[in-house]
């Protein structure tokens, strides 16, 4: 079912004490809310996903990781499956971000690879698209997120697809205080759902919850969620601090 999520991406941020301080507030806000057909995603880094899962189990957000390595087991110095999420009790897992495909140079078929680690372990991915600058541009963004789409996405079939989360991060939004305008996230929301609709079914693209990511904050969370294609955000810097965070849940 189409659902209101806005998930936080701390990315490599917080010491322990911190993390444990943000997860504490942000458990002890959403108490007195009603979130009804909302959800809230913390994504904290691995060492957190511990502390973060055990104050979920009483709280009322969920819990995602940033990243996973698509292989169950083995010898892969340093990486982290779906299993082990899975066992933790890890609910999503943030997978295409721009900042993996640029510094750890990761590709459409490696993307793919995490897609099906994940979806046969029971994990929602949280699937990033979203073009740079010069690409925007250069009017070739509807291509580029196409293309994304198309090579990482679009092999998986009608019952694996309607468990993705689809986030449409403009890379040029992401950490520099430029949000793309409420019409240009509907327009490319809108563009995705139309492909989702394309490529599987009307009903299913109608299920299927995109979020938008790339400065998003308190000040302009709710035009960007008044919009008929954007289901919620992916929040990079305002989601390490509750106050801002919780603003946010407040405007889905
Ligand atoms: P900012 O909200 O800091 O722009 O980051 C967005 C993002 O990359 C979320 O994944």
């Amino acid at each position: 079912m189409r659902k209101k999520i806005v998930a936080g991406n701390w990315k490599m941020n917080k010491t322990f004490l911190e993390a444990e301080e943000l997860v504490a507030q942000v458990a002890e806000a959403l108490e007195k809310r009603k979130l009804d057909n909302k959800a809230v995603v913390l994504c904290p880094p691995f060492p957190y996903l511990e502390l973060t899962t055990d104050i979920a189990k009483e709280s009322k957000f969920q819990v995602g990781a940033q990243n996973v390595y698509p292989e169950d087991n083995g010898a892969y110095t340093g990486e982290v499956s779906p299993p082990m999420l899975e066992s933790m009790e890890v609910e999503y897992c943030i997978i295409g971000h721009s900042e993996r495909r640029k510094y750890f140079a990761e590709n459409h078929d490696f993307l793919a690879r995490k897609l099906d680690a994940l979806l046969k372990h029971n994990i929602i991915p949280i699937f990033c698209c979203g073009e740079v600058l010069s690409e925007r541009k250069a009017k070739k963004h509807f291509k580029v997120v196409e293309t994304q789409l198309n090579e990482s996405l679009f092999h998986l079939k009608k019952d694996e697809v309607s468990n993705v989360v689809i986030a449409y991060e403009p890379v040029w939004a992401i950490g520099t205080g430029v949000n793309a305008t409420a019409e240009e996230a509907q327009e490319m929301h809108a563009f995705i759902r139309g492909l989702v609709a394309k490529k599987y079914s009307k009903k299913l693209s109608e299920e299927i919850s995109i979020l938008y990511g790339g400065s998003c904050n308190a000040k302009n969370a709710k035009e960007l969620f008044s919009n008929p294609d954007v289901d919620g955000g992916l929040i990079g810097g305002a989601s390490l601090k509750s106050e801002d965070f919780l603003a946010i849940v407040d405007a889905l």
